[in-house]
């Protein structure tokens, strides 16, 4: 279960209204939930997804992780990232250069003492799992953006976390390796019976992945839902001619951003059946 109450946090001054940042933010949702923020740039994903992995430091809340409280701004509690076992995908991938790619990899596993012949299976079986099995001795720095984005990846996954924290992690892949990586990642989360936070600018990919879609807007949680939900909110807005709120997602036609919905029907139909 992760369980997240009132969680805010405000660059600046907290009473300014425009001020970035995130305000009243609340999940509870049950282990092993994909779920998926989707909102604009700037509307505050990468805040919380940093404040989860106790990267940055609320003004307020509590945030819960598999019952166990790490951050409780009443009592004071703030328990440093790594012992929140959580893994995460940064939106700049921080892979380290100077290593290569199989170190890169089980640099997490190391730091946790796991043993040597348990690191390298791991580390094997991941990389395969993202593609990267012929180049796990390939120096970090001779790899292109989404071979980088790839082994952020599969650093991510290989220590098996509880909570895995997503920061749009298919962003530099093209058209179709990013499909195929969904479904890697979905497949994976699923084995693994972890709780995923995947964050996405992309409407589709939100829809089609998650559980449950928590649309964010200027700091907060304007919606959240399903994506037969969601669907059929858009589906209203784009009927009824909803002009603001298509235009905050940045569908400048609601009608083609639902018929691009319509279109994979298929796959919407599978999440929905799931
Ligand atoms: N360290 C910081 N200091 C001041 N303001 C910040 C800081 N980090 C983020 N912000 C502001 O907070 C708001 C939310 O930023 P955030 O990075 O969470 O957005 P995002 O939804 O992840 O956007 P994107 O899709 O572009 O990654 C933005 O207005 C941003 O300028
Ligand atoms: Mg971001």
């Amino acid at each position: 279960m992760l369980t997240v109450h009132a969680l805010t946090k405000i660059y600046a001054n907290r009473f300014d209204t425009q001020a970035g940042g995130v305000r009243d933010v609340a999940f509870d949702l049950p282990t092993g939930t994909f779920f998926t923020l989707l909102g604009p740039s700037g509307c505050g994903k990468t805040t919380a997804l940093r404040c989860l992995a106790g990267l940055e430091e609320p003004d307020a809340g509590r945030i819960d992780i598999e019952g166990e409280p790490v951050f409780d701004a009443g009592r004071g509690l703030n328990v440093p990232p790594e012992r929140r076992d959580i893994g995460m995908v940064f939106q700049s991938y921080a892979i380290w250069p100077h290593m290569t790619v199989f170190e890169n990899v089980a640099l997490p596993l190391k730091a946790r003492g796991t043993p040597r012949a348990d690191i390298a299976q791991r580390v094997s079986q991941t990389l395969e799992t993202v593609g990267l099995a012929a180049m796990a001795q390939r120096s970090a720095t001779k790899l292109s953006g989404g071979q980088q984005q790839r082994v952020a990846l599969a650093r991510c996954l290989a220590s098996h976390p509880k909570l895995i924290l997503l920061d749009e992690p298919l962003s530099n892949l093209d058209a179709k390796l990013r499909i195929e990586m969904r479904a890697e990642i979905k497949d994976l989360q699923r084995k693994l019976d972890a709780t995923m936070l995947f964050v996405t600018h992309d409407q589709e990919e939100a829809l089609s992945l998650a559980d449950e879609v928590f649309l964010f807007d200027r700091g907060r949680v304007v919606q959240s839902g399903s994506p037969r939900d969601l669907y059929e909110m858009l589906d209203v807005a784009a009927r009824h001619n909803v002009k603001a709120l298509t235009e905050r997602f940045k569908m400048a036609d609601a009608n083609e951003a639902i018929a691009r919905v319509k279109k994979s029907k298929v796959r919407y139909r599978a999440v929905l059946t799931n």
